[in-house]
């Protein structure tokens, strides 16, 4: 497999997404997309391979009142006939080295079930913490 590239998605280089990002569970247009990355505290990251998405993540910055501010990855997508491949892995070293370049945040966390083994498994390479336990409840819809 040829190399994939990574790119953070900015209002300068949106256009190299088509309208709709679809990653399996994940569907995200392009309107969307360029609403929420106005904020440089938000990222969108794709991978791509062969003018294809395959990968998609996309994270925030989150501002704590001591100024420690954290690095929240709130999903993470390899296209189904792509995982496997460490794409995942390389989207995660990619996007690491990024916000560790930027020097804003102290600590980068991300959930997982428990039974996503494959998702663990790729997290469990850039962690030193395995912390668990999330009680969470919907406070809008549903
Ligand atoms: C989770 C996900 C992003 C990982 O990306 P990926 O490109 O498939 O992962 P990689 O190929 O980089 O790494 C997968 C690792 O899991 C391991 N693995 C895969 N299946 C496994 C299994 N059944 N048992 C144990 N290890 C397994 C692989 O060996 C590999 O580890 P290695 O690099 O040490 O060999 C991707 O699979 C995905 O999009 N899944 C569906 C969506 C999802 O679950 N997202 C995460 C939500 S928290």
């Amino acid at each position: 497999m040829k190399d994939v590239e990574f790119i953070r998605l900015s209002k300068e280089n949106i256009n190299i997404i088509s309208n709709v990002v679809r990653i399996d569970n994940e569907e995200l247009s392009k309107q969307d997309i360029e609403k929420f990355i106005i904020d440089d505290d938000n990222y969108c990251f794709v991978g791509i391979l062969e003018d294809k998405i395959v990968a998609f993540l996309y994270s925030y910055g989150m501002l704590r009142p001591d100024g420690k501010s954290m690095f929240y990855i709130h999903s993470i997508d390899v296209l189904q006939d792509y995982q496997n491949n460490g794409i995942g892995t390389k989207l995660m070293e990619y996007v690491l080295n990024y916000v560790k370049n930027e020097n804003k945040y102290y600590k980068f966390f991300v959930l997982a079930e428990n039974d996503n083994i494959r998702a663990c498994k790729v997290y469990q390479k850039f962690a030193n913490k395995e912390e668990q336990v999330i009680f969470s409840r919907y406070l809008k819809g549903v």
